[in-house]
C-alpha cells in the first residue's frame, strides 16, 4: 500500500468512525434530526419542509389547517415524544396535560429525543430540559426549547 493510499484509507476509517456515533445518536425515523442551529424559533408552517416524508404519521404543517402531531397514546406520562416531522416535542408532565415545544434544540440544533424519562433529553450534548416548560435543566443549552400551540381532540394532538 503507498503512503497515499494508506491516507486516504485512514481518512476513511476516520469519518465512518466519527459519522456513526452522530448517526447513532440522532437516530429517528426522520433523516433530517440535525437542524439549522441558528434557528432556535418556535415552528411555524414555514419551518417545515413540505417535501419531507414523515415515517410516523405526522404531517407537515400546511398553511391554514392543523398539523396532526401525534396521538395521546403516543405520549408517556412523565415523558415525551417528538413528531419527529413537525420538529415538535409533546408532553406530558401530568396524566392528561399536554404541552408542546420547538423539538430543535437551543445549543447547536439537534432534534431532542423521545423519552419517558421525566426530561426531554437531546441526544448530541445531553442538555435536558422541562416537561413544563421547555427550560433548560442541564447540560450546555442555556435556552429554553420555544412553546408550540397545540390543541387535542380527542385523542389526536394537533398543532394550532
Ligand atoms: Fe442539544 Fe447540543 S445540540 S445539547
Amino acid at each position: 500500500m503507498t503512503a497515499i493510499n494508506r491516507r486516504r484509507a485512514l481518512t476513511g476509517s476516520a469519518a465512518i468512525a466519527v459519522g456513526v456515533p452522530v448517526l447513532a445518536a440522532c437516530s429517528s425515523d426522520d433523516a433530517s434530526t440535525a437542524a439549522d442551529p441558528t434557528d432556535s424559533s418556535s415552528p411555524s408552517p414555514s419551518d417545515a419542509s413540505p417535501s419531507q416524508p414523515s415515517a410516523d404519521g405526522t404531517q407537515t404543517p400546511s398553511e391554514g389547517s392543523a398539523a396532526a402531531l401525534a396521538s395521546t397514546g403516543d405520549v408517556p406520562v412523565g415523558g415525551c415524544f417528538v413528531a419527529t416531522g413537525a420538529k415538535v416535542v409533546v408532553t406530558q408532565p401530568t396524566e392528561g396535560d399536554f404541552k408542546a415545544f420547538s423539538a430543535v434544540c437551543t445549543h447547536q440544533g439537534c432534534l431532542v429525543e423521545s423519552s419517558s424519562e421525566g426530561e426531554i433529553p437531546c441526544p448530541c450534548h445531553l442538555s435536558r430540559f422541562s416537561l413544563e416548560d421547555g427550560s433548560p435543566v442541564s447540560g450546555p443549552a442555556t435556552a429554553a426549547l420555544a412553546p408550540v400551540e397545540i390543541s387535542v381532540d380527542g385523542d389526536s394532538i394537533t398543532q394550532a
